[in-house]
């Protein structure tokens, strides 16, 4: 049995989660046949954190160790996925029609296309990941959809990734489109120069384009960050938690929008729409979100 969805509102706690032994590691008919389902692998552990199914014994079991050193880990993804629909109905009610999001992850409820036509019906989305499960269910569920594109690519390769057919067809770069990069620089060691990824992506698109993005920070607790970059060692990708300047220093080139780079609970919050379980502590949510306009 898998973990219920994390329902907002419900008072559903990590102690409630199930988990059943007797799932474990053998490979499901929904895997595709190159997934080494032995390694834990950040969009499966996400789809855990979130409740979802698309997850073998090896990602929950590292997903359970994370969560042991960071209890609110669960509460943290859902309010990520909230800063994302916050964020692309802001930009599609700021005009953009078309989004190319990066590390899409496994496909769940508020999907991008689904929240962006909410507002404009001809929005069109790329959706970008590495991750052999992401990249299988976001094209089993969406590809036959016009307008949306899954693209199976590195997002640290901004060449490869925009001159893929995919992307080419799903998104015209000589008009502003959104690039989304939400919960997933952290995911971009230093040694791959995350300020430099998003640069290319800020140069291969049109002034008037935006970047949407949430970072994990270190700035409140930086011996739990620690711990938690620790166990994510085991990972496919590991994870860095920042400091604000250096999250700062991505966003080079783009104008911020109010309220700039904050704690993600305070990025333009719905208090009616988003649940708070935190009670508004920041330092337990340890996460900033910004949204920038290409100039
Ligand atoms: C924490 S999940 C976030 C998913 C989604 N953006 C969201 O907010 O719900 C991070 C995703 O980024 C993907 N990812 C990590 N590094 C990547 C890379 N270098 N290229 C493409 N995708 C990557 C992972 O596979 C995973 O699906």
């Amino acid at each position: 049995m898998q973990r219920k969805p994390l329902c907002w509102g419900v008072g559903q706690s990590v102690t409630s989660r199930t988990k059943d032994k007797s799932v474990n590691n053998h490979r499901p008919a929904w895997a595709p046949s190159e997934v080494d389902i032995e390694k834990p692998s950040a969009a499966r552990m996400y789809d855990y954190f979130l409740g979802g199914s698309h997850n073998f014994e090896s990602n929950r079991e590292l997903a359970e160790k994370y969560i042991e050193v960071l209890p609110d880990m669960p509460v943290i993804a859902q309010a990520q996925r909230t800063v994302l629909h916050r964020a692309v109905r802001f930009l599609a009610t700021a005009g953009i029609d078309q989004f190319l999001d990066l590390g899409s992850g496994i496909p769940t409820a508020g999907a991008v296309h689904e929240v962006a036509r909410e507002i404009n019906p001809e929005a069109r989305v790329a959706y970008v990941d590495s991750d052999p499960v992401a990249f299988a269910h976001t094209t089993a569920m969406l590809d036959d959809l016009d307008g949306v594109g899954t693209v199976y690519s590195d997002l640290r390769d901004p060449d490869s990734v925009l001159t893929n057919p995919v992307t080419a067809e799903t998104l015209d770069l000589s008009r502003p489109v959104a690039v989304l990069m939400i919960a997933v620089l952290h995911f971009v060691p230093d040694q791959d120069d995350p300020a430099d990824v998003v640069t290319a992506y800020r140069a291969a698109t049109a002034p008037g384009s935006y970047l949407a993005i949430t970072h994990a920070t270190s700035d409140y607790r930086p011996e739990l960050a620690r711990r938690a970059e620790a166990v994510y060692t085991g990972a496919s990708h590991p994870i860095s938690y920042r400091g604000r300047e250096q999250i700062l220093a991505m966003l080079a080139g783009y104008e911020l929008v109010a309220p700039g780079l904050t704690d993600m609970i305070r990025w333009r919050p719905d208090p009616q729409a988003d649940p708070d379980p935190l009670g508004g502590d920041v330092t337990r949510y340890s996460g900033y979100a910004a949204v920038g306009r290409r100039y």
